[in-house]
């Protein structure tokens, strides 16, 4: 079928127009697992390997995901348990992956899930990591045998948050394959695209009436100072870039990327007409402002100035923004999906409050006509952090990571509540 004839299919007579209240995890930070990047990587997953033990009580955590009383679970398959090594297929764990999708179809809960969360198998960040060539071939290879065994998923994400992925991989080096190279960072993100555009397409050519999409970290940006035309200047390329140019490329084809005092870059990136929706990852501001010491003249920091506070990750809590990043996805003129947001707190009412103040703003967003069809709050149980190890609290359900007991926060029961009560 044409794309654009997928696209134009009716996205809203799809599950009966039903918004999408959800909760979102990824397969690693819940479970870990031998074969990936990131096992070797942080040593704090040494002593916790792992982490929530997800791998083993996944039945449970569906119990409290229908508890909640949620309709969507956005969750992701480990690649490197899958593949642990370039030439062996565990089929083990793709049943084991579809044990999960089955049990919450059996629970009424809409499974989406994301192919692409972070991690990789050790072999293939080795061997062929994203910046060559090889790296479309075997990823997409991947994809075709998830695809030939997965049933019953409707909504697909291709790939989370691919620009903090190179950012942090590529370009800050913090995280797997821990590369600092601009030109190689570039080479990645057009074959990252690439294979979002592949995929996009294998999936549709198994089955033409699922959906999908990628999620994109978006945030708000404001200058340190506010009058300083520096930071102002700083800020408008921070958001082109970080925001903006992704869209952009699903709207042209194009990619321009212009970073100060260097050469700006425009990349022709095959992914027009590739989405049936747009998932937005929002969590919070960002300001900017010129030093000539750091790397590229920039510095960002987060600080609280419309008095929501900070979260126990240093984040500024700022609502307002995801209206604006809403606004700026809505160009995209497909239906937009919060497909992340969230607070690490060990407090239970700033948790409350985060929740409240984000779906206050989300409400008022669809009253303003912005074509929002799902939230999905992060996340489900406490879990691994990136680079923040265990001490985020994200989880409506706290974790104790030496039993593996959930206990529920009182963010959960409000959770509950306030899905029940707003109907978008
Ligand atoms: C997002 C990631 C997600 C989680 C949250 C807190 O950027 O997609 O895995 O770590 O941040």
């Amino acid at each position: 079928m044409p794309t654009d004839k997928i696209q134009n299919l009716n996205f809203s007579s799809y599950q009966n127009n039903k918004f999408l209240w959800g909760v979102a995890t990824s397969a690693f930070q819940l479970e870990g697992s031998p074969y990936a990047d990131w096992s070797t990587w942080d040593s704090v997953l040494s002593l916790n390997p792992k982490i929530t033990n997800h791998y083993e009580l996944y039945q449970r955590d569906i119990r409290l995901i229908k508890e909640l009383g949620v309709n969507a679970y956005r969750f992701s398959i480990e690649w490197s348990r899958v593949q642990p090594s370039e030439r062996y297929w565990n089929k083990e764990a793709l049943k084991h992956y579809h044990k999960i999708i089955d049990l919450l179809i059996e629970n009424n809960i809409i499974p989406m899930l994301t192919i692409h969360h972070f991690t990789h198998p050790t072999w293939f960040i080795t061997k062929y990591p994203w910046h060559k060539k090889e790296a479309v071939k075997r990823f997409t290879e991947y994809v075709d045998r998830l695809t030939d065994h997965i049933r019953g998923v409707d909504y697909w994400i291709t790939f989370n948050e691919p620009y903090l992925l190179i950012l942090g991989g590529y370009i800050e080096g913090c995280i797997p394959p821990g590369v600092k190279d601009l030109n190689l960072a570039i080479q990645a993100l057009e074959n990252l695209l690439l294979c979002h555009s592949i995929t996009y397409r294998m999936l549709h050519i198994k089955n033409k009436n699922i959906k999908v999409g990628i999620a994109h970290n978006m945030a708000a940006f404001s200058p340190w100072i506010r009058f300083n035309p520096i930071d102002r200047l700083l800020c408008r390329i921070a958001k082109n870039f970080y925001n903006h140019s992704l869209i952009e490329g699903f709207l042209t084809g194009k990619i321009k990327i212009s970073i100060p005092f260097r050469k700006a870059f425009e990349l022709d990136v095959p992914i027009k007409n590739t989405l049936d929706f747009f998932g937005v990852n929002y969590y919070t501001r960002v300001h900017m402002r010129f030093n000539p010491f750091k790397r590229l003249f920039i510095e960002f920091r987060h600080k609280d100035i419309d008095g929501y506070g900070l979260t126990d990750m240093g984040w500024e809590i700022y609502p307002k923004g995801l209206k604006k990043v809403l606004k700026y996805a809505s160009k995209l003129n497909v239906p937009i999906i919060i497909t992340e947001n969230g607070i690490a707190t060990k407090d239970d009412n700033k948790k409350i409050k985060f929740i409240k103040t984000h779906i206050d703003v989300l409400e008022s967003a669809i009253k303003e006509g912005i074509n929002v069809r799902g939230y999905f709050y992060w996340s489900l149980i406490d879990n691994y952090e990136w680079l923040h190890g265990l001490d985020a609290r994200f989880g409506l359900y706290r974790v104790d990571f030496k039993t593996y007991r959930r206990i529920p926060t009182k963010a959960a029961s409000f959770y509950s509540y306030i899905i029940k009560s707003r109907k978008f």
